[in-house]
């Protein structure tokens, strides 16, 4: 594996490259086991930035290599080599390296996945294919050759020449190698079409393996209505003759935008309603949408450097969330990302792991595609169209896409296009990318002579590296309401917060009004509004913004659980207003099943540790199964009505609607079961036919204990297909009791289908345990050492999975005595393993704090 010897990559140390690459062309003679590149590179000697001549190589075997035709001598270094270069406007580099895909369990760089050739190039992978600058601001058209016996061979760009062994592709567009791509194998298409515009006509293939041409029409039809967002959105055509997308069952993400050359977790496009659940079509429609948008943002507009990842992944998740919103349900996409972010980066906010969206330093990378970069990145955007208007926002677009286009540019370009635009200064703003930490938002009110006053005050705990904190810009969106009828008396307004306190006056006021705060959840803070905690039933009545009528409903069953913590029941404010808003008609019933969800057990952890506390995983689970078994008992009487009432009869469709109203369902049948031991569950299981409710129904017999057979015949139902049987693995660990849940995992990874050299597999397993909180805390250690365990094994196959699966680990801090030191003790033991890869390194050192 790779030396593990760290060395610390700066922003502050950043220089243009030395050369410039002109043209690239590419030929591979396809092998499993001794694949030859050949390449032929047009440098150009960068005056701005004279230095050595430097290509970044890594597990290369060089076969040859010239400049200008004559053999040179080359000295190798720890990323690469070096050589003398002519003193001349440009040269000609080239070089024949031999590489071993079949060896390459990595997945980074050129590997086999049942036998089909596959790259994965983003963020450094394009140096296990050849000696190359690899590095985003060297952009360049490719020209690739591709020879092999397979019977599809693509590349990026347009296709040239083709014929019986080889296929040629020609990418106009310059590009970083981080976007290059080669897939070869048997693969199916799927075709399609789609005219731009501009009225180019473009060709559209979904590429997968036999057997999967059943799965791949929701794909084509997502990829077409992301293309017509695009246009009508943000005026972006796309700009190639081609666009393909292929399926891929090793990845260790969801999905890849190279130019023209998608390349996609089969998990991320597959999809039948027999084999895929709601939640599968709608995280495919999203990631088709992502990896298309990034043709514009990302592609065409691509990083100076890795540190400003958050240009391209902020901006397209943002994108991406636009488009859903428009999509299917805008309010129910909106608390779905809220959610998201409060699960996954508030978290990671809080803990050891904390980083700026734009962070100043990393030694591995790969080690930051987070959710601070992604989500936190996306919300940054948010904030700012907030801040200057939707008009503003499409002005100061369409400045970046004009002024940026065929650029690797900055945060500071990105702002400094919002500065035109709108002639603001976003200095301060500017802040949100190198401050790491959720604010911490706290409100009371006053009252006085028709005079109503909203009184702010945000502070932000320190991070590692970063001990003091000053305050963000926060646009906080407003809404008064009547406090007898609910009645809007002040509609949405925007107050921008800049200090640390600060005050907000509404004059004219007869009565004193109720506060709707931090609607649309317009800014990612923890809003802590304990002083205006009566008003939540009459927020979760009336008020017209969706997202804070959600949030009174959340903040409720929040209050609920922790009085359950402190030995009372819980208050029958939760549950009456639950019960009114549940069974109102008129509402969305999408809206409605996400009314029922719970705070989840790691923010919970989270909430109490931030008071000081300590938190119990165990009495956090019998709080939260206490307050469900009071919800369906309080619900008695309109369950089964509710869940007769939203079956869809009409043959299955992933529409809005539709999901809607089996979000609904299989929500009541999950408190039906707590009442009925199973029994509606197993009718459902025996007559469903999409997977949606199938796994719904399995869900449920498993955690009441009833799930044994079920989960048997839905393995022999199922075998033959893998993406169904992740779930499988999954949900039996998932829907486990915490204390039966290790035992459960530890057998499924003796099953013959489990295998750690398959990513969704892995995750499948190892991934479920570490989700199911109170399982992977118990108090033996024995989560924490299974999981250590499986860590150690896998990063001998694949470092990048591995480190990004340590994170289970970023709580460690919050846990009793006990639980800490045995954590620290599973950490220290993944550091000690002898020739661990440096991205796991990495992790586990700043996980310690070490
Ligand atoms: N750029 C990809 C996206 O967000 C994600 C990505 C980064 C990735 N590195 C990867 C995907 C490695 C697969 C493997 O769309
Ligand atoms: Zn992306």
């Amino acid at each position: 594996m790779r030396d593990a010897a760290p060395q610390t990559i700066y922003l502050k140390e950043y220089r243009a490259p030395s050369f410039w690459v002109d043209d690239v062309h590419l030929t591979f003679v396809l092998h499993p086991t001794a694949t030859r590149v050949r390449s032929k590179v047009t440098f150009r000697p960068n005056p701005e930035a004279p230095g050595p001549f430097h290509l970044h190589g890594e597990d290369l075997t060089l076969i040859s290599a010239q400049i200008d035709g004559a053999p040179i001598s080359l000295t190798f270094v720890e990323d690469g080599l070096t050589c003398d270069v002519p003193d001349a406007p440009s040269f000609v580099f080239e070089a024949e390296v031999e590489i071993n895909p079949e060896a390459n369990t990595a997945l980074e760089g050129l590997y086999l996945s049942n036998g089909m050739f596959c790259t994965q190039c983003e963020a450094q992978g394009f140096r296990k294919i050849t000696y190359y600058p690899d590095r985003p601001d060297v952009m360049a058209p490719f020209t690739v050759r591709v020879e092999g016996t397979e019977p599809v061979m693509l590349s990026n760009g347009n296709p040239g020449a083709q014929g019986a062994g080889f296929a040629e592709w020609h990418d106009p567009w310059p590009k970083p190698a981080y976007l290059f791509a080669l897939v070869a194998g048997d693969l199916l298409a799927t075709k399609g079409s789609f005219t731009t515009m501009e009225g180019r006509d473009v060709d559209l293939a979904v590429y997968v393996r036999k057997g999967d041409e059943d799965k791949t029409a929701f794909a084509m039809e997502a990829l077409k209505l992301s293309m017509k967002w695009d246009e009508d959105v943000y005026k972006r055509p796309y700009d190639l003759d081609v666009f393909n997308i292929v399926a891929v069952d090793d990845f260790n993400m969801g999905a890849m935008e190279n130019k023209g050359l998608n390349i996609f977790n089969s998990s991320a496009v597959l999809a039948s309603p027999s084999t895929a659940t709601d939640s599968n079509f709608e995280r495919i429609e999203a990631i088709i949408a992502h990896e298309y948008f990034h043709n514009w943002t990302g592609n065409r507009i691509t990083c100076r450097d890795w540190f400003q990842l958050c240009l391209k992944e902020g901006l397209t998740v943002f994108r991406d969330q636009q488009f859903t919103a428009d999509v299917r349900s805008r309010d129910v996409a909106r608390i779905n990302d809220v959610a998201a972010l409060r699960g996954r980066q508030f978290r990671e906010d809080a803990g050891p792991l904390a980083h700026p969206v734009r962070p100043e330093s990393f030694v591995e990378i790969n080690n930051f595609y987070t959710a601070t970069v992604y989500e936190k990145g996306a919300e940054i955007i948010g904030m700012l169209k907030r801040l200057v208007g939707d008009e503003m926002y499409d002005t100061a677009l369409q400045l970046y896409f004009e002024r940026h286009d065929g650029d690797a540019a900055t945060i500071e370009d990105w702002l400094k296009v919002f500065e035109d635009a709108t002639g603001r200064d976003f200095s301060h703003f500017q802040q949100w990318y190198s401050q790491a930490g959720t604010p911490q938002l706290t409100v009371t009110d006053s009252f006085e002579n028709g005079t109503y006053t909203l009184h702010f005050s945000q502070e932000t705990k320190p991070t590692p590296g970063q001990p003091d904190k000053a305050p963000q810009v926060l646009p906080i969106t407003v809404g008064l309401l009547d406090a007898e009828t609910g009645a809007e008396h002040v509609a949405s307004t925007t107050l921008e917060m800049t200090k640390a306190r600060q005050s907000f006056d509404f004059t004219g006021l007869s009565a004193r009004p109720v506060p709707s705060i931090l609607r649309q959840f317009s800014a990612p803070v923890v809003l802590k509004s304990d002083a205006l905690a009566d008003h939540r039933p009459l927020l979760l009545a009336h008020d017209t913004d969706a997202f804070t009528r959600w949030e009174a409903a959340r903040t409720l069953g929040r209050d609920a659980l922790h009085s359950i913590l402190a030995g009372q029941p819980p208050s029958s404010a939760y549950l009456n207003a639950l019960k009114t808003a549940l069974t109102d008609e008129r509402q969305d019933p999408d809206f409605r099943s996400q009314l029922l969800a719970l705070p989840s057990h790691s923010e919970l952890v989270a909430e109490i540790a931030a008071k000081g506390g300590t938190p119990d995983p165990e009495a956090i689970y019998q709080a939260v199964e206490t307050l469900r078994q009071a919800t369906s008992e309080a619900l008695h009487d309109d369950l089964a009505a509710l869940y007769a009432a939203h079956q869809v009869s009409a043959p299955y469709e992933p529409s809005a609607e539709q999901i809607g109203h089996r979000s609904f369902a299989n929500a009541m049948l999950g408190l039906i079961t707590r009442l009925d031991g199973g029994k509606a569950a197993q009718t459902q299981y025996d007559a469903a036919d999409n997977m949606t409710n199938q796994l719904a129904s399995l869900s449920a017999l498993l955690k009441v204990g009833k799930g044994a057979e079920a989960a048997q015949s839905f393995y022999a139902q199922w075998q033959h297909e893998r993406l169904v049987i992740d779930k499988w693995f999954g949900i039996q660990i998932a829907a486990s009791e915490p204390d039966r849940a290790v035992s459960v995992t530890k057998t499924l990874t003796e099953h013959p289908d489990f295998t750690a050299k398959n990513p969704n597999r892995f995750r499948a397993t190892l991934g479920a345990l570490a989700g199911n909180t109170p399982a992977f805390h118990q108090a033996d250690g024995s989560g924490y050492a299974l999981l250590a365990d499986w860590l150690i094994t896998l990063d001998a196959v694949n470092p990048q999975t591995t480190a990004r699966m340590t994170s289970a680990f970023e709580t460690w801090r919050l846990f009793d005595e006990a639980r800490q030191s045995k954590m620290r003790g599973a950490l220290a033991r993944i550091k000690a393993t002898p020739g661990l890869s440096r991205d796991t390194t990495e992790m586990v050192t700043r996980l310690l704090g070490d």
